[in-house]
């Protein structure tokens, strides 16, 4: 039986997971090491690249499990997704409390902003495939206002001109790493109110930056969908992915899962409430993964986790509860998203 891996290579795809670094690391779950080096291509650290785990205090870095992570994809000939640069989400408490507390000004902030990504990059200079440099900066229709615009911590203490600015210092750091905006709900086009749609925001993000020579080279789309807002549409994905290589900029599905709410009394198991449930996960993986196949500009596709034994949905979404999220099932078992993948890169 041939692995997602060899299956992908056939078409030129990398299959990617993010990675776990303690679960990897675990002496008494041997599984995980053993699926995450057979079964993908590609690697992302789901949470050791981040500032917080890089630098918890200033300046004194914590590189290990970062560094091991490259040693695995090393060992087991896979590229890997350098995630993420900049983020409003983990960051170092020393930081985001010094800007709270005026100690760091934003001229500093500036500065630290640069050095980090100098250093990280640097560090891995030649290592890293694509590196997500920007991640999560846009709004969405949900939030307050509701019109779309730049959010978070980076954009209210430096301007949105901080985006332009880190791909610009990543590229000097590394310059063949293929440089990447990171979002989620950008995975159609189409599919709601033009005037407050995110992707084609980003989109107008994208063109612009293009436009000004700044040294981007792709859109990552996450691809965190949930079985509860219906199957996702394969014209408006394929839309989508073109609109984004119509710039002349690459495009990956960097961060797939897709959860089911777990209703009072559905376990993992429970075949007859399940199987909808597993069904209709399966078909939203299918239609993200045709998409990408379909598309040569479409150059990687990497699960958020492989296995519901580990992955964050649960940790994240209580009320109502969520799960059942990723292609293999809690025992290591390949879910129909699996199999259904596995045919999807048969058959195309
Ligand atoms: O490391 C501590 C541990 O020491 C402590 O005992 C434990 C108790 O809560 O927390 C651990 O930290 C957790 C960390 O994951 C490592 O497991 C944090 O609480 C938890 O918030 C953190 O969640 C991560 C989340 O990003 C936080 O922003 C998820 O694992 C990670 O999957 C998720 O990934 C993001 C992508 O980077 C960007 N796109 C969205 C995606 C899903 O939210």
């Amino acid at each position: 039986e041939q692995s997602l891996r060899t299956l992908g290579q056939r078409h030129g795809l990398h299959i990617g997971t993010a990675v776990d670094l303690a679960v990897l690391n675990d002496p008494a779950d041997p599984r995980y090491r053993q699926l995450a080096a057979s079964e993908f291509s590609s690697v992302t650290a789901e949470n050791a690249m981040k500032w917080e785990s890089l630098e918890p205090t200033r300046g004194s870095y914590n590189w290990g499990p970062a560094d091991e992570l490259v040693a695995f994809a090393r060992q087991n000939n896979q590229s890997i997704r350098g995630h993420v640069l900049v983020w409003h989400n983990q960051l170092p408490g020393w930081l985001t409390s010094g800007v709270a507390d005026g100690s760091i000004s934003k001229e500093e902030l500036r500065a630290l902003l640069k050095k980090h990504i100098t250093t990280v990059v640097s560090r891995y200079k030649g290592k890293i495939w694509q590196w997500d440099v920007v991640n999560e900066a846009v709004s969405d229709p949900w939030d307050n206002p509701p019109t779309l615009h730049y959010k978070g911590f980076w954009a209210q203490h430096l301007g949105p001109g901080y985006i332009a600015d880190a791909f610009r210092w990543a590229r000097a750091a590394d310059p063949k790493a293929l440089l990447f905006y990171n979002d989620y709900n950008i995975e159609a086009f189409g599919s709601g109110d033009p005037a407050n749609d995110k992707t084609q925001f980003v989109y107008d993000m994208a063109r612009q930056l293009r436009a000004e020579g700044v040294p981007i080279d792709g859109i990552g789309s996450q691809g965190h969908l949930g079985t509860q807002y219906g199957n996702y549409d394969t014209l408006q994905v394929a839309a989508a992915l073109k609109k984004f290589s119509g710039l002349g900029l690459a495009t990956a599905f960097t961060e797939v899962d897709v959860r089911s709410q777990l209703t009072e009394g559905v376990q993992a198991g429970d075949s007859a409430e399940i199987n909808p449930r597993l069904q209709a996960s399966a078909a939203n993986f299918s239609v993200l993964l045709r998409a990408c196949l379909a598309d040569r500009h479409c150059l990687s596709f990497t699960v958020w986790g492989f296995t519901d034994k580990h992955s964050w949905v649960p940790g994240w979404f209580s009320d109502p509860p969520e799960g059942m999220a990723t292609i293999y099932d809690e025992n290591y078992l390949p879910k129909r998203a699996y199999h259904e993948m596995k045919a999807d890169l048969i058959y195309a």
